[in-house]
């Protein structure tokens, strides 16, 4: 024992070498290295009781049909708003055999799952690094690196190759399913609002309590890569893990702990709002927060001119939404469509009927063109969703009126010198 603890450089748990690859403890275990960009990138080493590799050989097997609604067939969406209704399994799936893709691009795909049977097997992604957000349901993610508990409003992720398996709590469960193809997600910050905001690495939470496992059986690991399920087995559980050091870890992220910028004379840009950057996407997280004061505190009409958006309606009223979308639904606004406040929250903006609290949360994923949506999202589409919008068409305030450029005109004119209202009106003057 030391005078003093110190910290290691890297994170590590349990049973370690002095140094990878090095240490007469090597004689002892078997390390085995998960490892991004190729042997140069983010790295963790795992220290097993047995060989990694120790699978019987005339189990291995590639599986067709397994996942099929994950592989549904892309197709282009072209200039149509959509809308897809809360996903009804016909019968009880687990987390992965019932995962089924809603879009995605060459290095994203957004799913759906709403799990209700267990996973009497293992999983792992070999092409994907993968993001959950859980907007119903919890349990416990368990991983060769130990536990992770989520809850409903959680982000898991999880990186690729990482054999693990989701353990349900009752109840009923519905997560929406990022899969980044080209790299792990990256923390999102500006550089002068700093590390602390909109969240902190403080608010990751990985795995510490390593629950090892000496156990023989038969242990099933399925692995996708592609569109390709292959199934293999074990004489002994996968996790026999006695420690671990490195930084390419799965770890929770809680929507809670998201703190957003606002601003009081001007409506932040959606990207303001970005947690995770991922090759060919950005997420972003709006939560509950103070509405804009005297700026616009609706969203400007705008078209997102490379990235298709996508948003899931996790908690709140949605009003801006025209009272079409409800919890658990994801709307897709397609590359270059225009779009923003439905009519009746932009007449409330004109009417100065300004609430003081966005009450809302809700997930975005922009998806960088070309992005496609699959036959099994067609499906959930509602066929009214471009009608959210057609009081603009029809309402008298909004619709052609001859002498509308006239009083544009005036009103331009009488507005042109006007200033921002700096001093409060209740301060002596
Ligand atoms: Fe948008």
């Amino acid at each position: 024992m030391e005078k003093f603890e110190y910290f290691s450089g890297i994170p590590e748990v349990g049973i370690v070498p002095r140094a990878p690859h090095a240490g007469p403890l090597l004689r002892q275990v078997f390390e085995q290295e998960h490892g991004r960009g190729g042997f140069a990138g983010k790295v963790t080493h795992s220290y097993h009781l047995y060989p990694p590799t120790n699978w019987l050989a005339d189990e291995a097997r590639v599986i067709e049909g397994w996942a099929p609604r994950w592989e549904s067939p892309l197709r282009p969406l072209g200039g149509t708003h959509v809308a897809l209704s809360v996903m009804a399994p016909d019968e009880p799936r687990d987390v992965y055999r019932g995962m089924a893709r809603l879009v995605a691009n060459a290095t994203v795909a957004m799913n759906v799952t709403a799990p209700r049977a267990p996973m009497d097997y293992f999983f792992e992604h070999h092409s994907a690094t993968v993001v959950y957000f859980v907007h119903q349901g919890g349990g416990t993610l368990e991983t060769m690196f130990g536990p992770i508990e989520f809850t409903r409003g959680d982000f898991l992720i999880v990186p690729k190759g990482i054999t693990h398996r989701f353990e349900l709590a009752a109840g009923p469960q519905y997560y929406w399913v990022y899969e980044s193809f080209a790299g792990d997600p990256e923390k999102s910050e500006a550089p002068t609002t700093g590390q602390f905001l909109t969240h902190s690495r403080s608010d990751y939470r990985y795995p510490r309590s390593l629950d090892t496992r000496n156990e023989a059986g038969r242990f099933e690991i399925v692995s996708k890569v592609d569109g390709v399920y292959t199934r293999r087995v074990h004489p002994t559980h996968p996790f026999d893990v006695i420690g671990w050091r490195g930084d390419c870890l799965p770890y929770r992220f809680a929507v809670e702990d998201v703190r957003p910028l606002v601003a009081d004379r001007s409506h932040m840009p959606l990207s303001a709002h970005t947690v995770f950057k991922l090759p060919g996407c950005y997420l972003c997280v709006f939560t509950v927060r103070s509405v804009e004061k005297e700026g616009m505190w609706l969203p400007f009409f705008h078209k997102n001119l490379d990235y298709l958006e996508t948003l899931g309606y996790h908690f709140g009223d949605f009003f801006s939404a025209g009272g079409v979308v409800r919890e658990g639904m994801v709307t897709i606004h397609p590359v270059g469509l225009p779009h923003g406040p439905k009519p009746a929250a932009l007449k409330a903006f004109l009417d100065g009927r300004t609430p003081s609290v966005h009450r809302e949360v809700a997930i975005m994923a922009d998806l960088a063109n070309p992005t496609a949506i699959s036959e099994f999202a067609l499906g959930l589409a509602r066929p009214d969703y471009m009608k959210s919008w057609g009081g603009y068409a029809t309402d008298p305030r909004f619709v052609h009126r001859p002498d509308r450029l006239a009083e544009v005109r005036g009103l331009a004119e009488r507005l042109a010198d006007a200033r921002d209202e700096l001093r409060p009106p209740d301060v002596d003057r």
